[in-house]
């Protein structure tokens, strides 16, 4: 028996440019439909007139301007090998040359991104929530459908916390691994790690950024733009910052009856 040579979800593929083996739909790929009643998410069956991306940039693409590209210099470390008095190159006692780091500065080409700073007004007051039984509007909305779009789309790789992680110590069941080593009894994977929404970089960072990696991916996290809707971008970074919150708040926050039966419980 011979297995058909394949990659796995998330792989790294030496055949794409990007690096990566999942692949999103090829530019201008049209859904079943025709296109006619689709956003850029796939919501079909649901014409959509306002899918204005570049009218309404802050809602679609979580940024106040387009992107720039601006040339700096940066200090790069290299290795030269080092001069005796003389000028000749030195040798250890292996006749090696002996070599020094030196610094030198280079130009280097950045892309500067103008992320919002805060969930735009439109993703709270276009947000719907029902639970079957509740209509919910507004924030409250947002939140409760920002938990359900998590749930259903990154706790698989975050977790239901948010934590991430690799191996043992994983919190989702992708960077926990599939299969348990017969020996040890512990999971393997084969998974990257899986960034941890609770690192200062993450906390301090504008929302539009969050809504920029679920668009776009990061790294060797895929894309997730084509598959979930704008609405429900925002709804998740709405979540992702409640989890946050919910890992490192400031005293103050806690409502005092909550905190004292908190403190209670601690006993
Ligand atoms: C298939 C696994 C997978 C899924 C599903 C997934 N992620 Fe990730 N995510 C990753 C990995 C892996 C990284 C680390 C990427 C890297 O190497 O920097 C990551 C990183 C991130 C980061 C950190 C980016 C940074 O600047 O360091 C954020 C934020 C994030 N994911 C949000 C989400 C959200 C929100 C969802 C759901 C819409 C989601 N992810 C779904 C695998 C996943």
């Amino acid at each position: 028996m011979k297995y058909q040579p394949r990659y796995g979800a998330q792989g790294q593929s030496v055949f794409f440019a990007d690096g990566r083996a999942s692949r999103t739909p090829v530019a201008g790929t049209i859904p079943y439909d025709g296109g006619g009643t689709r956003n850029d998410a796939g919501d079909h069956g649901v014409p959509n007139r306002d899918f204005l991306p570049d009218a309404d940039p802050i809602y679609y693409k979580g940024r106040f301007k387009p992107d720039e590209k601006q040339m700096v210099k940066v200090k790069v470390e290299k290795q030269r090998p080092k001069l005796d008095k003389e000028g000749q190159p030195l040798k250890d006692k292996d006749n090696k040359p002996v070599m020094e780091t030196f610094e030198e500065e280079e130009d280097r080409e950045i892309t500067v991104n103008y992320f919002v700073e805060h969930i735009p007004k439109r993703a709270i007051d276009d947000a719907i929530y029902s639970d079957g039984v509740v209509g919910y509007k507004g924030w409250d909305a947002l939140m409760r459908s920002g938990q359900v779009r998590y749930a259903i789309n990154c706790t698989p790789c975050h977790g239901q916390s948010g934590y991430g992680g690799q191996g043992k110590a994983a919190h989702g069941m992708v960077g926990r691994g599939i299969r348990i080593d017969s020996k040890t009894g512990d999971p393997e994977g084969g998974m990257v790690g899986i960034a941890s929404y609770h690192i200062d970089r993450l906390r301090e960072v504008p929302d539009g950024y969050l809504f920029d990696v679920i668009t776009n991916g990061k790294n060797s996290m895929a894309s997730y733009g084509h598959q979930i809707r704008p609405q429900d971008r925002w709804a998740i970074v709405a979540y992702m910052r409640a989890l946050q919150l919910s890992q490192y708040a400031d005293e103050k926050l806690v409502d005092p009856i909550e905190k004292a039966r908190l403190l209670g419980g601690a006993k």
